[in-house]
């Protein structure tokens, strides 16, 4: 995914829009409000459609587009700005292309293959403690294979053992401290004297654990995890430091050996705990992963979604249940910095099944026990456990209930009350449908209970009739989501051809419609490139592609590249694709334009009624609307008439 898709995915156009002071009101899967950049305050003109992650103003403005050019407008940025400000925001790096990036590969394939050398040391000297060997294969079940194949290894008592060690291998202080396996601790004294002396303590970060070996998806070590020995010691986990190649929330234990069996059995299962993904591994589950003692990020869950969206998460019921749905995102947040906790954040959750698209399902672990003891107990409960899964809805709705007396009105009211937040978030009036039902099925209510709204007084019944006819009015998103990829597409194929591009505009003009611009496109960064295809072709120093290559701003070389490789495979003949995109440019032109249509018929209509000036602007719009699909209908016909002769 592009540095630009991956922003876009991460922010919410509607906490983003909101945040910027615009009031908008939920209507059906859009939200509406006035808009930001003119100064109508009668009819609400502007529509952010959060699945797309884009906006319009069917008003005045008549402009539209995405985060991206949000902000821009908003606080006149440019690109880059605004780039840089909602990557901050996303938590995205925008990479520094080409400079640093093979200097920065070769420190990190030092760090690499120190911890290889880190993990054989460990493992010799776990080879060499009969006691441990004797806990691992006894009390933990672990065969000689499995040990083998995880890399556990024994990091020795004792505070200087690893530079001993490495020192006459080659390996600096700073070489074993950057890879996160000498702690250093800087003692002072005397804080408040700004004097006082530093002593500066540099030993081994791991001393008498367990060390288990941490890859990345791609099988190259980044760290350890490393659990006591001795059970007084503590914490009773501890994990490699934050270093360039390791970081707890991005990556997922066990993913450089699950990643083919999540793909061959289109799911993935989380668990909590390493010894749990050995375990369950050793037992043939193998689709299985953990996280570090962190809760689950949206980073982890997008790594996993690279495989499947059919994502299980294995649950400690007391985890899940208790802290499960109360805590607000902020404090799932801040859960995240901790070690050892790992948090269910029921909203927080849904919000990424939501945006990852993916399926999400929680399956509760019996009888308080580790998925570790479950497999040692009966190695076929597994399957049943994670068979049992349910949506994270019902799941909480479950938990909730758990123990609870569904005869009694007030707790039938305080689960209702935990839930229905959560449904009303849904992003799809199906889904909240579907629940909003079940939940009333499960707490035995009839469903009208969950339309929370007061008896309406006869004012508030034509307020709905009115919103309940803009609901109705406004068409499918759907279609709009499929422009996005009918964008990206047309932007790959002029980004690779863009000698295409003026036969093109020949053929539309031909059909009476107007030559392709960059406000066809809703999306900034494809904008940007559009503007470079049209300045290409208009140049004949160089060649049209290298130009446009060129002249990308940095932070569009990710895009650049994944076009290259949509348009791999392009039909050969030029007069074919040339139709092709003809078509698909009247495809999104119609699909806006009727959704400009509906929008700004409804705009009238509301403005005639309250008297506003502008009704007339509005109805002005409204016929050249339907004068452009017209014109669109009759282009598409000739193309399908030109295809059958
Ligand atoms: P558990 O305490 O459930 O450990 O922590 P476990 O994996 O089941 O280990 P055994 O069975 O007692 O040996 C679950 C996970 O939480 C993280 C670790 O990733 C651990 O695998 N954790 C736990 C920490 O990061 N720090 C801690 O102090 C405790
Ligand atoms: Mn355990």
């Amino acid at each position: 995914m592009s540095t630009t898709d991956e922003i876009k995915s991460r922010i919410d156009i509607v906490d983003l829009v909101s945040e910027a002071g615009v009031k908008l009101r939920h209507t059906g899967k859009n939200y509406t409000g006035f808009c930001p950049f003119h100064d109508n305050k009668h009819s609400p003109a502007f529509v952010v459609w959060p699945e797309t992650g884009t906006w319009r103003c069917f008003g005045q403005c008549n402009e539209g587009g995405d985060i991206f050019k949000f902000v821009m407008k908003r606080e006149g940025l440019d690109f880059k700005e605004a780039l840089n400000k909602l990557a901050l925001r996303a938590g995205v790096e925008v990479p520094a292309f080409s400079k640093e990036a093979p200097e920065q590969k070769e420190i990190y394939d030092t760090l690499r293959r120190l911890l290889e050398d880190a993990l054989i040391y460990y493992r010799g000297h776990l080879f060499n403690n009969p006691t441990l060997l004797n806990y691992l294969h006894e009390k933990r079940g672990l065969s000689d294979s499995t040990i083998e194949t995880f890399g556990l290894g024994y990091a020795p008592a004792g505070y200087d053992n690893l530079l001993k060690h490495f020192a006459p291998k080659g390996y600096t202080e700073q070489d074993l401290i950057e890879a996160g396996l000498l702690t250093v601790r800087e003692s002072d004294a005397d804080a408040a004297s700004p004097n006082s002396q530093l002593a500066t303590r540099i030993y081994d970060k791991f001393r008498n654990r367990i060390m288990i070996p941490i890859r990345d998806e791609q099988g190259r070590m980044a760290g350890f995890g490393a659990r006591i020995v001795d059970p007084n010691d503590v914490p009773k986990f501890l994990n490699s430091p934050e270093t360039p190649i390791f970081s707890k929330g991005k990556i997922l234990y066990g993913l450089d050996r699950a990643r083919k069996p999540i793909r061959a059995a289109d799911q993935a299962v989380i668990v909590e705990g390493y010894l749990d993904v050995i375990a369950l591994h050793q037992a043939g589950y193998e689709n299985v992963v953990s996280p570090m003692g962190t809760a689950l990020t949206e980073d982890q869950l997008r790594l996993l979604k690279k495989f499947t969206r059919r994502i299980v998460l294995a649950l400690d019921p007391d985890v899940a249940g208790q802290k499960a749905v109360l805590r607000g995102l902020d404090a799932a947040r801040s859960a995240m910095d901790k070690e050892g906790e790992l948090g269910f954040d029921a909203r927080g959750l849904l919000k990424h099944e939501a945006r990852l698209q993916a399926d999400l399902r929680v399956a509760s672990l019996p009888d308080g026990l580790d998925p570790d003891e479950i497999v040692a107990r009966d190695k076929d409960e597994w399957k049943r456990v994670i068979e049992s899964a349910k949506p994270i809805i019902e799941h909480v709705m479950e938990t909730l209930a758990l123990d609870r007396n569904l005869n009694d009105g007030k707790v039938v009211t305080e689960i209702a009350n935990q839930v229905l937040p959560l449904i009303r978030d849904l992003p799809n009036s199906e889904e909240r449908d579907f629940f909003a039902q079940k939940l009333a099925r499960f707490l035995k209510v009839e469903d009208r209970l969950f339309v929370d709204r007061p008896a309406p007084s006869a004012r508030v019944k034509r307020a709905w009739a009115r919103e309940e006819s803009q609901v109705a009015m406004i068409p499918v998103v759907v279609s709009v989501a499929s422009g996005q990829r009918v964008e990206s597409y047309l932007v790959a194929v002029l980004f690779r051809r863009p000698e295409l591009l003026y036969r093109l505009d020949r053929r539309l003009e031909e059909s009476g419609l107007a030559a392709l611009t960059i406000e066809d496109f809703e999306y900034t960064d494809h904008q940007i490139v559009m503007r470079l295809v049209r300045e290409a072709v208009e140049q004949v120093e160089r060649d049209h592609h290298f130009y446009v290559s060129e002249h990308l701003p940095e932070a569009l070389q990710g895009l650049g590249r994944d076009l290259l490789t949509q348009t791999e495979k392009l039909d050969p003949l030029d007069d074919r694709l040339i139709e092709e995109l003809q078509r698909l440019i009247q495809k999104l032109r119609r699909e806006r334009a009727n959704l400009g249509l509906t929008q700004t018929r409804y705009l009238q209509e509301e403005s005639q009624q309250n008297g506003d000036p502008r009704a007339s602007l509005y109805q002005q719009q409204v016929l050249q609307l339907t004068n452009l699909i017209r014109i669109i209908d009759q282009a598409n016909k000739k193309l399908t008439l030109r295809r059958q002769t």
